[in-house]
C-alpha cells in the first residue's frame, strides 16, 4: 500500500462524520500510526523523529525481565489541582410526597455549565435525531474541571473527618436485636451446621464489628489481622490522598478516543460494565504473548509463569478487598455465578425448610434468583427488607425481619438501578449479633468505594472484574477460613482433586476445591492488572472525584422539567436513573445514542426494586472516575431539547 493510498484508505480521514469534528490527538495519532505502517522498512529507519508508541503498533516499551512489575507500571498522572466546585453550596432541598428526590442534598455547580436550564448546544433536527438520521450538531471537546480543595461535610469527600458509622445507634440496635433474640428464645437456638459463627460473634462489650475509623468508606485497605497474618507478605495498599487529572488518566483507557455516530464517546453506562485501561490490555496480551499455559506449575516454565500470573492475581484480589489470605479468594466468572456458588454449596449446605434467607428489595435478580431456588428447592422462605421513598433500606424493617429462623442476610452494598449505597456494616453487625450470616454483593461497590472485608467483617464477598476495570468473564468470591473449609464443592472435574479413584476422592483444600476445570486464568491476570491499576489511582481519590460528579449530575438533571429521578438516598454512587415525562425510556437512549452518550436503558435486571417505584423501565447514567462534568453536561443538554420538544405533556407525568 502506498502512503496515498493509506491516506485514502484511512478510516478516520474517509469518515464523513469525523470530517466535520475538530481534530484532536487521538486523530492525529491514528493518521501517523496508518501513515507510518504504509512506508518502506528503510524509509521509517531513515526519519529521524519520534512518532508516539501506538504509530509504531505497540502500546508498550519491550517488556524488562519482571512482566508483572512492568506492564502494570504505567502510572497514571495525579497532579494536584483544585477541587470541583469550588463555589459550591450545598443546601436541603424540601421534599414532597410526589418528589422525594428533592431531599438530595445539592450544591450550585458552577463549572461547565450544567446547571443552567439552558443547553449550551442545539439539536436543530430533533425529530430527525428522534429517527436516528440526525445531522449531529458540534459537541464541544471533554475538557478538565479545574478547582480548589474544600472542605465538604459530605460523607465521600474528606475521609480523614468523614462522619464515623454511629456506634452508639448500632450498639443501640444490637441490644434491640438482642431483645428479638430472646423473645425468640434465641438461647436455644444454635448453628449446627455452621457452629463456628456463634464464637465469631463479637462481646458486646467490644465496639460494634468495626475497625479504626468507624466506618467502612475511611478505612485503610489493611487492618491489624490482615497486617499480621503470616502469609501476608504482599505490600500494603498505601493511602494517597490526591485530586485526579482525569484529562490524563483518560489517555490510559483508548475506547474513550472512540466516536460513535461521528461524536466523541460518553460512556455513562458504567454500572453495566467499565472500560479497561492501557495497562489491562497489555497485561492480558502479555500474557497470550509470553505466558500462556495451563496452571499445572511444575511441568515445564510457561507452566510456571502461568500459575505465578495467576496466584499473583489472586493476591492482588485479596489484598484490594482486605482480605487476610489469598487463601479466601475464588476466581468464578463473576459475581452471578459467585452467588450461585455461596447458594449451591454454603446454602444447600446449611438452608432447610422453614429456614429463612434475607434479601434486600434493591438487590439485582443474580442476588434474588438463586436464592428463590434454594427456597424452592428447601421449602426455606425468601424475607425482603423494605427501602424507603428514597431508596434506602430500612434498618428498623431489617431488625423486625431477624428471627431465629433467618440464616443468611444477602445484601448489595451499592444497587445497580438507583446507586443506594447500603448501610452494610450496620446490617452485618445487627445480623451477626443475631447469629446470621452474611454475603455482600460488592458488584456495583467495588469500583466506587474502598472495600474492606475484614474489618466490615462480612462472611461472604463477591464482585465481578468487568465492572472493576477488569476483563469480562472472571469475578472473585471471598469467604472466611472456616466457611471455605466446611463448605461443599459445588462443580466438580480437574484441577479441584487431590487423588482420584472410583471408589473414593480426595479434594484439594480452598480455594482450589472450588475451582474445576480450566480456570478463566488469562483473564484472571487481567483482573489483577485493573485492580493495581486502581490502586495506584487511589480508590479513596476516585470515591471523593466520583461522589461530586455524581452531585454535580443530579443536581443538573433536576433541572429538568418532567425529569424524575428514581433513587435519591442521601448515599449513593455513580448511578442517576431517571424517566423522562412523555417520552419512552429507550427513546432517550435512542436519542442519547446519536450523540454518542451510552446509557443502560430498561429493567437493569432489577425489576423488584423498579416496581416499588411504581415504574417498569428507567434511564440510567452511571458514572465511572473517567467521566467529567462537561459529559453530564452533554446529557443534560440533550435532555433539555427532549423536553422542549414535547412541552404540552405534563412535566410530572411519566
Ligand atoms: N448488572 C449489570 C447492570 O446493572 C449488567 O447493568
Amino acid at each position: 500500500m502506498t502512503i496515498q493510498q493509506a491516506i485514502n484508505n484511512s478510516s478516520v480521514i474517509s469518515n464523513t462524520a469525523a470530517q466535520e469534528a475538530p481534530i484532536n490527538e487521538s486523530v492525529i495519532a491514528q493518521l501517523a500510526n496508518e501513515l507510518f505502517a504504509a512506508l518502506p522498512e528503510q524509509k521509517k529507519q531513515a526519519l529521524n523523529f519520534e512518532l508516539p508508541d501506538q504509530a509504531f503498533g505497540q502500546s508498550h516499551p519491550p517488556q524488562p525481565k519482571d512482566p508483572i512489575t512492568a506492564l502494570s507500571g504505567r502510572i497514571p498522572a495525579i497532579v494536584h489541582q483544585a477541587h470541583l466546585n469550588p463555589r459550591s453550596t450545598q443546601h436541603y432541598v424540601e421534599p414532597t410526597s410526589d418528589h422525594p428526590e428533592r431531599r438530595i442534598l445539592s450544591s450550585a455547580p458552577v463549572i461547565g455549565g450544567a446547571h443552567t436550564p439552558e443547553p449550551f448546544t442545539t439539536i436543530p433536527d430533533l425529530d430527525l435525531a428522534l429517527n436516528s438520521t440526525s445531522t449531529r450538531p458540534y459537541r464541544p471537546q471533554v475538557l478538565t474541571a479545574s478547582t480548589t480543595p474544600v472542605q465538604s461535610p459530605f460523607y465521600f469527600l474528606d475521609f480523614t473527618q468523614a462522619e464515623s458509622i454511629d456506634a452508639e445507634k448500632i450498639q443501640h440496635n444490637i441490644n434491640q436485636t438482642e431483645r428479638i433474640k430472646n423473645s425468640y428464645a434465641f438461647d436455644d437456638y444454635h448453628v449446627t451446621d455452621d457452629h463456628h459463627l456463634k464464637s465469631s460473634i463479637p462481646d458486646r462489650n467490644d465496639k460494634p464489628a468495626t475497625t479504626e475509623s468507624g466506618y467502612y468508606f475511611i478505612q485503610s485497605s489493611t487492618t491489624e489481622a490482615a497486617r499480621s497474618h503470616p502469609d501476608w507478605q504482599i505490600p500494603t495498599q498505601t493511602r494517597n490522598d490526591q485530586p485526579l487529572d482525569i484529562l490524563q488518566i483518560r489517555k490510559d483507557f483508548p475506547i474513550l478516543q472512540e466516536r460513535v455516530n461521528g461524536q466523541p464517546l460518553i460512556w455513562l453506562d458504567n454500572a453495566a460494565t467499565t472500560h479497561k485501561p492501557q495497562a489491562v490490555i497489555d497485561r492480558i496480551a502479555y500474557f497470550y504473548q509470553h505466558e500462556n499455559s495451563n496452571i499445572h506449575r511444575a511441568a515445564h516454565e510457561l507452566a510456571a509463569r502461568a500459575s505465578d500470573a495467576y496466584e499473583h492475581a489472586r493476591d492482588v484480589v485479596a489484598r484490594f478487598i482486605g482480605a487476610a489470605s489469598a487463601k479466601n479468594i475464588i476466581f468464578v466468572r463473576g459475581t452471578t455465578e459467585g452467588i450461585n456458588l455461596i447458594a449451591k454449596s454454603w446454602g444447600k449446605q446449611n438452608i432447610q425448610a422453614e429456614d429463612e434467607i434475607i434479601v434486600s428489595h434493591l438487590e439485582h435478580h443474580a442476588n434474588i434468583v438463586p436464592w428463590y431456588q434454594l427456597t424452592q428447592e428447601t421449602g426455606a422462605k425468601l424475607r425482603v427488607i423494605p427501602v424507603d421513598d428514597t431508596g434506602q433500606i430500612q434498618i428498623d424493617e431489617f431488625i423486625k425481619l431477624l428471627n431465629p429462623k433467618t440464616k443468611l442476610v444477602s445484601i448489595t452494598q451499592v444497587s445497580n438501578a438507583l446507586g443506594t449505597v447500603t448501610p452494610t456494616q450496620e446490617i452485618i453487625a445487627l445480623a451477626h449479633a443475631a447469629g446470621v450470616r452474611v454475603l455482600i454483593d460488592g458488584a456495583q461497590s467495588v469500583s466506587h468505594v474502598p472495600t474492606n472485608v475484614t474489618t466490615l467483617d462480612a462472611d461472604f464477598f463477591v464482585f465481578s472484574g468487568h465492572k472493576v476495570f477488569g476483563p469480562t468473564g472472571i469475578g472473585a468470591v471471598y469467604a472466611k477460613s472456616e466457611l471455605l473449609d466446611s463448605m461443599p464443592v459445588w462443580e466438580s472435574g480437574g484441577n479441584m482433586i487431590q487423588d482420584v479413584t472410583f471408589e473414593h476422592v480426595i479434594y484439594q483444600p480452598a480455594p482450589n476445591k472450588f475451582e474445576a476445570g480450566t480456570g478463566n486464568i488469562a483473564d484472571a491476570v487481567g483482573l489483577g492488572a485493573a485492580l493495581e491499576y486502581i490502586e495506584r489511582i487511589g480508590i479513596h481519590n476516585i470515591a471523593r472525584y466520583e461522589h461530586d460528579l455524581l452531585e454535580y449530575g443530579q443536581h443538573a438533571l433536576q433541572s429538568i422539567s418532567g425529569l424524575r429521578l428514581i433513587g435519591t438516598a442521601l448515599k449513593k454512587a455513580s448511578v442517576m436513573s431517571f424517566t423522562l415525562a412523555g417520552y419512552e425510556t429507550e427513546e432517550v437512549g435512542k436519542v442519547l445514542n446519536q450523540y454518542g452518550v451510552a446509557v443502560r436503558t430498561g429493567h437493569h435486571c432489577a425489576q423488584p426494586i423498579l416496581r416499588r417505584f411504581g415504574v417498569e423501565r428507567t434511564v440510567r447514567p452511571s458514572l465511572a472516575f473517567y467521566n467529567t462534568t462537561e459529559e453530564i453536561d452533554v446529557l443534560v443538554s440533550v435532555l433539555h431539547q427532549l423536553r422542549r420538544a414535547k412541552p404540552h405533556r405534563s412535566a410530572f407525568s411519566n
